[in-house]
């Protein structure tokens, strides 16, 4: 009985009571954009692996995977928000999408690399606005000691590398401190947690020193500033968060930390010590690359596509900014089944696809007798390649459409 199992890559699952994984959602699984060498989330991936030379690297890893792998194995509370059916993607109560790259963390210690990246596509359920899409990539890194015979020679390239950032164009505000809250693990020496600590931070921030200064026209005079901040992972210990100031905003685009103990216990690594990171790829792209929103990267234009060259990272050209065109939706609630934004996104996803540019609540009522309560949603339209009544008959795409298909586009939204 076909409705009771769901097809997901050439394998069939039973639904439950969890099932939430939309068709558009399962038709982004054999896209892998961040493979392909002319895409600017294929380039972005090529340049930090290029920046790790000696990192082995993992990058057909499914994206389906347990629920237990996904958080419960890194230690994930069981009432962690994330574990949420409105924030997550479930093809049943054990199998999901994975909501990021750690999930994938214990098999590759297990094989044994002591340096490694993964790259992946990463599924969240999101808002619909021109920086959230409910797939997008991570790149995962890690590096472990042998905590017997490695320190010594980490010391020493701490301090090289320390000497390399203090003559290198960048301004590193760090005011994180090791505190209860934040803390070395008790099964480490503070001194050799010190070191993978400080060897963390100096490996990121040369990492976004040449990612950053990578862009073609990178301005040579105005030093990069990167800012650390204290944050909170299951499976890490110390943990950050890293922003960067880019045209004139701060921009957080990894999370990192020293992996717990246990993890790598389980990876069965118990005389090794080590830290990891998880990159997000969309947000470093659209200001590398100025891409101004994130259905583009899935665009299958020539327009877009073209655009590119592999290794190189070059400013991105508006080919068409057709005016918006919004629709009102407005509904009644119901207090049996609880309502939540992500389930109507998800709804607009699937049926009007990447046309959708953002979705917002823009009034709410409640009817004084019979408290029954209504919602009215903007759902805002712009294609990001087409005019929204008719393609060019041209297409694919030779050249701009003649002016009175234009005009006619354009009185028609009006
Ligand atoms: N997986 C974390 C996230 O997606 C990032 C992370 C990776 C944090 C590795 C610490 C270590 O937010």
């Amino acid at each position: 009985r076909p409705h009771e199992t769901i097809n997901v890559q050439g394998a069939s699952f039973v639904r439950d009571s969890k099932t939430n994984v939309p068709a558009s959602i399962i038709s982004k699984l054999p896209q892998r954009l961040y493979m392909k060498p002319e895409h600017p989330l294929g380039i972005l991936r090529t340049l930090i692996e290029g920046h790790f030379p000696n990192f082995t690297t993992a990058n057909s890893l499914s994206p389906i995977v347990s629920v237990f792998k996904n958080f419960d194995e890194l230690g994930f509370p069981h009432d962690h928000p994330g574990r949420n059916i409105t924030d997550s993607y479930y093809i049943n109560s054990t199998t999901m999408l994975r909501t990021h790259t750690s999930a994938h963390e214990i098999e590759v210690f297990r094989q044994g690399a002591d340096k490694w990246l993964l790259t992946a596509d990463v599924y969240r359920r999101d808002e619909i606005d021109a920086s959230h899409y409910p797939v997008f990539h991570q790149v995962e890194g890690a590096r472990t000691f042998d905590v017997s015979e490695d320190m010594d020679a980490l010391a020493e390239e701490n301090a090289r590398l320390a000497e390399k950032l203090a003559s290198a164009n960048i301004i590193i505000e760090d005011d994180t401190q090791v505190t209860p809250q934040n803390p070395y693990q008790n099964v480490h020496d503070p001194a050799h947690a010190a070191l993978v600590t400080e060897n963390l931070k100096s490996s990121l921030n040369s990492l976004i020193l040449s990612i950053f200064g990578a862009r073609a026209n990178a301005t040579k005079e105005e030093p990069l500033r990167v800012r650390w901040i204290e944050a909170y992972f299951p499976f890490t210990s110390p943990s950050y968060e890293v922003e960067v100031f880019f045209q004139g905003k701060w921009l957080e685009i990894l999370g990192c930390g020293v992996v717990k103990q246990a993890t790598l216990d389980q990876s069965g690594i118990e005389n090794r010590i080590g830290w990891a990171f998880g990159l997000g790829l969309e947000r470093i792209a659209m200001v590398l690359f100025s891409i101004p929103d994130i259905r583009l990267f899935w665009s299958e234009d020539p327009r877009f596509l073209e655009q590119f060259t592999p290794g190189k990272i070059t400013a991105f050209r508006s080919y068409s900014r057709f005016p918006p065109c919004y629709k009102d939706v407005s509904f009644w609630t119901s207090d049996q089944v609880k309502f939540h934004e992500n389930d109507l996104c998800d709804v607009v996803r699937d049926t009007a696809g990447d046309l959708v540019e953002d979705v917002k609540l823009i009034d709410e009522f409640v009817n004084p007798k019979t408290q029954r309560k209504s919602l009215c949603y903007r759902i805002n339209y712009r294609s990001m390649d087409r005019c929204a009544q008719q393609r060019p008959s041209s297409y694919p795409y030779r050249g701009p459409p003649e002016p009175d298909l234009l005009l006619y586009s354009y009185r028609s939204l009006s």
